[in-house]
């Protein structure tokens, strides 16, 4: 489903990573593991088409992505992948509920019933129409979480989402992860320098 052949990487110093490959199938859940600057960020941004190939191929769903124009890749993706990153992103603007709903409005498919119920799932009801700046660091994570789902993507893909927590944060936020990731059918791989949150899975090492 999510595929890597050979990939490698350098920003011009030396390699990064090289002839790493990896295969995601769907309903796995893996995890990224490596210190800081071990290329963890660099890795998923490749994964996700967000940074241009060096060596080697990134498929999706058995299309590789080289060659793909930026339009393209942002519409496969749209439909493909849920991304959360380290830091939230959220629009400051908008609600919890309204950020979790903003990619239905770029595919036409707004859908609050949903938007609410995965703000449920995540603890989150009576956050709905609270905007970023009056929720903690893992409430606004876990909006992220929320919005990177409700898509339903193939894949959730997740840079150190609990990097910015603290541990008991980031447990609650990675096993909500795992669940609801398993729920909506979405395969996951998320990164972190901390091997002792993700225990129990299948880890490949920067
Ligand atoms: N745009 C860039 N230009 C040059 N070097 C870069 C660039 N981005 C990252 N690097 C370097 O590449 C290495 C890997 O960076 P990357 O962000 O992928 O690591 P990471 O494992 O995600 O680290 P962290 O755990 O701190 O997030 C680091 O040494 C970093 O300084
Ligand atoms: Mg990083």
């Amino acid at each position: 489903m999510l595929e890597a052949k050979d990939l490698g990487f350098t920003y011009g110093n030396g390699y990064l990573f090289r002839a790493l490959s990896l295969r995601v199938l769907p309903g796995e859940a893996w995890a990224v593991l490596g210190p800081s600057g071990s290329g963890k960020t660099t890795l998923l941004h490749l994964l996700a088409g967000l940074l241009p190939l060096q060596e080697g191929e990134v498929y999706w769903e058995g299309e590789a992505i080289r060659g793909l124009s930026e339009g393209q890749l942002a519409r496969k993706r749209l439909r493909f992948l849920g991304l959360v990153f380290q830091h939230h992103f959220l629009f400051p603007e908008l609600t919890a509920l309204e950020n979790v709903l903003a990619p239905g409005y770029l595919t036409g498919r707004v859908d609050r019933e949903f938007g609410l119920w995965l703000l449920g799932r995540l603890g989150l009801a009576a956050r709905a129409d609270y905007l970023p700046q009056r929720l903690s660091g893992g409430e606004r994570q876990r909006v992220a979480v929320a919005r990177a789902l409700y898509l339903k993507p193939r894949l959730l893909l997740a840079d150190e989402p609990t990097a910015s927590l603290d541990r008991h944060q980031a447990r609650e936020v990675l096993g909500l992860m795992r669940e609801l990731s398993r729920e909506v059918g979405a395969a996951l791989l998320l990164s972190t320098h901390d091997a002792s949150l993700v225990e129990g899975l299948p880890a490949l090492w920067l």
